[in-house]
């Protein structure tokens, strides 16, 4: 069986999918006994669209059915099997997952999204927002320490609003300190909090929680009040600012990425040029920047004004290397410093050597004898360059396994701040 998990968020997704599935077919003309599977929001956007164009894939499922699978392959056995669900009420319980790292693990809090940003797609293909019982996901992230992981992403397409439709209350400032409670837990990252709706309940929370780590990614998408208007962001710049000088104050060692889009319908060279000047403002750590793409069932796409193509791409050069030169910058901060890091194995460029990555979610490759993926670290970093830092020297490993606390992190919680001292 092959099974395509499908993203359709940007345009190439689509062409990579029926590219894919072409040559599959070239497999299923000499081994009939394959089963091809495509699940995942690009199903649930193209629906009747797969079986039209590639009529030999067996099982198609939508978003919100993924654990009809097994039922779906048994139908397929005499015929093709589609089943795409509009939404779900309930959030479905978790399957059983093979994991491909023993020591993280990804762990959905909530699914669909209740926003309406214009360029997204997400809404069409997710439904609306439904929240994960707490008592679910402390019991499973309990289950994935008993069984060996140390670090856990929660899921959300708007963590900050999870809890909204159990209670009528966000709860995830809550959700933070249940898993900060859970024994042998030692990190925890989550993706992504809205600018909207990032609260100061959330900021107190994570300064005051051992586990959550110094890292928030806040997407803002543009720099100009016209573009974010237009893009329904509902929030202005300012907003946004204050919002990043909150969690500054909190947390002054936290680093902050963020998702921008260039070339979004009607933005001018004077909107580009306020996008520039906000990442000069808030220093981003990093930043994943994308070149705007009309998706169907969306709003901007219906938008005039689309930019060129030639445009879009020379701003978005400069927007990258202004980016590469400040992520540089900020990486310079940490020379010298000792860090706490956790192997991710054998460094892909050197396999001598391993990568690890600090709570500020910094990729660092240094010399070591083997150490077990997952295990900690202490490293001196005594080279940055602008996507990731180097120990030349042998990192340590540390006793224990409860993790450091960065210099001045907590200042909200008042407790005692020692660190990256040596
Ligand atoms: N075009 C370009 N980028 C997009 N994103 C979402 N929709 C589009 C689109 N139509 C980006 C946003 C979002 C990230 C996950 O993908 O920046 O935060
Ligand atoms: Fe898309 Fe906006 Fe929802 Fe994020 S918040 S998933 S960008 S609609």
């Amino acid at each position: 069986m092959v099974l395509f998990n499908t993203c359709c968020i940007r345009e190439n997704a689509d062409q990579k999918l029926y590219g894919n599935l072409g040559h599959m077919k070239a497999l299923k003309d000499v081994r009939p006994d394959l089963r091809i599977v495509v699940g995942g929001c690009l199903a649930q956007k193209d629906k009747s669209i797969i079986q039209q164009r590639a009529p030999y894939v067996d099982v198609v499922l939508g978003t919100h059915n993924l654990a009809s699978l097994p039922r779906l392959l048994r139908e397929a056995e005499t015929g093709p099997a589609f089943e795409i669900l509009e939404q779900t009420e309930v959030f479905p319980s978790a399957l059983p997952a093979r994991r491909k790292s023993g020591w993280h693990a990804w762990v959905s809090i909530s699914i669909g999204c209740n926003n309406s940003c214009t360029f997204c797609i997400v809404p069409s293909v997710r439904g609306v927002e439904v929240s994960r019982r707490t008592g679910d996901i402390v019991s499973e992230v309990q289950e994935l320490v008993a069984d060996g992981v140390v670090e856990i992403t929660l899921l959300g397409q708007n963590v900050n609003s999870y809890g909204r439709d159990l209670d009528g209350t966000p709860l995830f400032a809550k959700l933070l300190r249940a898993l900060d409670r859970v024994d042998r837990l030692q990190r925890v990252r989550f993706t992504s909090p809205h600018p909207k709706d990032f609260r100061m309940d959330t900021v107190e929370a994570m300064a005051e929680c051992r586990t959550v780590c110094e890292h928030i990614h806040l997407p803002v998408q543009a720099g100009s009040d016209r573009v974010l208007k237009r893009m329904k962001r509902a929030y202005t710049r300012k907003r946004y600012l204050d919002k990043v000088q909150m969690v500054r104050d909190a947390l002054p060692e936290v680093a902050i990425s963020t998702d921008i889009i260039v070339g979004f319908p009607g933005e001018t060279e004077a909107d580009f040029q306020e996008t520039l000047t906000l990442v000069e403002e808030v220093q981003y750590d990093s930043a994943y920047t994308f070149q705007y793409s009309p998706r169907p069932m969306t709003e901007a796409a219906t938008y005039g004004g689309q930019v060129p193509k030639e445009i879009v791409q020379e701003r978005y050069e400069r927007l990258t290397s202004l980016q590469d030169a400040i992520s540089f910058r900020r990486n310079q901060r940490h020379l010298d410093a000792i860090e706490e890091v956790i192997v991710e194995g054998p460094s892909k460029k050197d396999p001598a050597r391993l990568s690890g990555r600090t709570r500020t979610n910094k990729l660092v490759h240094f010399d070591s004898g083997p150490a077990p993926e997952g295990s900690f670290r202490t490293v001196r970093i005594s080279k940055v360059h602008p996507h990731f830092l180097e120990d030349s020297g042998r990192a340590f490993l540390r006793a224990g396994a409860q993790a450091p606390v960065l210099a001045a992190r907590r200042r909200t919680s008042g407790e005692a701040t020692c660190s990256s001292c040596n």
